[in-house]
C-alpha cells in the first residue's frame, strides 16, 4: 500500500443516458440519468483507493450544494481532501453527458466557474508523507511550477502527469515528471495518426504511456516500443473514465516495482473492465 496524491479536478457529472445521440434541436427523452462524482484526478484516487492505496486529493471544493454529493462520495472511497482549497465563491465544475446506448460513446459538455488549485496551496502541503503525485495536464503556469518544486526539493517521490488534452504549452511539462499518460484525443488533436507515431516524436529518455481505445495501449521506455491489447468486456456498459482507471492501474502496478510492459497489460486489463460496468464502486473484487 501507497500514499499517493493527486492534483486535479472534482465534478459533478450529470449523465444522461439517450438511445442514441440526439440531433441539433431535437427533443428527446432520456432512458435514465444518474448524478456522480467525476474529474480525471479523482477519478483516478477512486480506482487507487480500491486497489488498496491511501489517497489524497489537492483540489478546489467550493462551498456549495453540489460540493456535498462530491464530497460524500469522495468520503466512500476513503479519499482525503484535506490538502484541498476551498471557496466560497463559484461553483464545482459539472459536466452534461450524453451517454449514448446505441455507440457507447459519451459526450460531454463542461461548465466551469472554478479557480485552478494554485502553487501557493501546492507548498503549503506536506508532500514527503507521500510515494505518489499524479498530476492531470490542466493550469500548465502552475503545475510547471509545481513539478519544477517537487523536481527540486522532493527528487525522491514519483510524479505523474496524464496529456488528455491539448492546452497551449502542455509540451513545456513533459521533461519534468517520470511518467507521461497521453490519450488518443491528445495525439489525433496534436496530429498524430497512432500513438507509436506520437510516441516516436519524443525524446528517447521519456517514459510515456498512449491509450489508444480499441487498439489497446502502447508505452515507451528507455527508446523500447510496446503494445498491449484492450481487453473489452463482454458487453460495454460505460465508457467514462476508462482512461482514469488505466492510470490508477499503471501507477498501482508501477509502485508494486512491476516494469513498464507489466504495467501496462494490468491497465488495459482494469480499463476492459470498468467499461463493462456502471461507475467505479465495486471494480475491485
Ligand atoms: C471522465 C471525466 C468526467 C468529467 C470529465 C472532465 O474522464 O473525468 O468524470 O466530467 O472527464 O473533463
Amino acid at each position: 500500500m501507497a500514499k499517493i496524491l493527486a492534483i486535479g479536478i472534482a465534478t459533478l457529472d450529470i449523465i444522461n443516458t439517450v438511445e442514441k445521440y440526439p440531433a441539433e434541436d431535437d427533443e428527446i427523452r432520456v432512458v435514465s440519468q444518474r448524478k456522480a462524482r467525476g474529474g480525471n484526478a479523482t477519478n483516478t484516487l477512486a480506482v487507487l483507493s480500491q486497489l488498496g492505496h491511501q489517497c489524497s486529493w489537492a483540489g478546489v471544493l467550493i462551498n456549495e450544494p453540489d460540493a456535498k454529493t462530491i464530497q460524500q462520495d469522495l468520503e466512500q472511497f476513503k479519499i482525503d481532501t484535506q490538502p484541498c482549497t476551498i471557496l466560497s465563491e463559484g461553483k464545482m465544475p459539472t459536466s452534461y453527458i450524453n451517454h449514448s446506448v446505441a455507440t457507447g460513446s459519451r459526450t460531454i459538455v463542461h461548465h466551469r466557474d472554478c479557480p485552478e488549485f494554485s502553487f501557493a496551496d501546492f507548498v503549503k502541503i506536506n508532500h514527503q508523507q507521500y510515494d505518489w503525485i499524479h498530476f492531470e495536464g490542466r493550469n500548465i503556469t502552475e503545475t510547471a511550477q509545481m513539478l519544477s518544486w517537487l523536481k527540486q526539493h522532493r527528487p525522491n517521490i514519483a510524479c505523474s502527469l496524464e496529456v488528455e488534452k491539448s492546452r497551449p504549452d502542455i509540451e513545456s511539462l513533459f521533461q519534468l515528471p517520470q511518467l507521461l499518460m497521453f490519450s488518443q484525443h491528445y495525439a489525433t488533436t496534436v496530429g498524430y495518426s497512432s500513438a507509436p507515431a506520437l510516441l516516436a516524436s519524443l525524446p528517447n529518455d521519456l517514459n510515456a504511456t498512449c491509450t489508444w481505445g480499441k487498439q489497446g495501449a502502447w508505452a515507451l521506455t528507455n527508446g523500447d516500443l510496446i503494445h498491449h491489447q484492450a481487453c473489452p468486456p463482454d458487453k460495454v456498459i460505460d465508457t467514462l473514465g476508462a482512461g482514469d482507471t488505466f492510470n490508477a492501474a499503471l501507477i498501482s502496478a508501477l509502485l508494486q516495482q512491476k516494469n513498464l510492459s507489466q504495467a501496462v497489460a494490468q491497465a488495459c486489463q482494469l480499463a476492459g473492465k470498468k467499461c463493462g460496468q456502471l461507475g467505479f464502486t465495486g471494480l475491485i473484487n
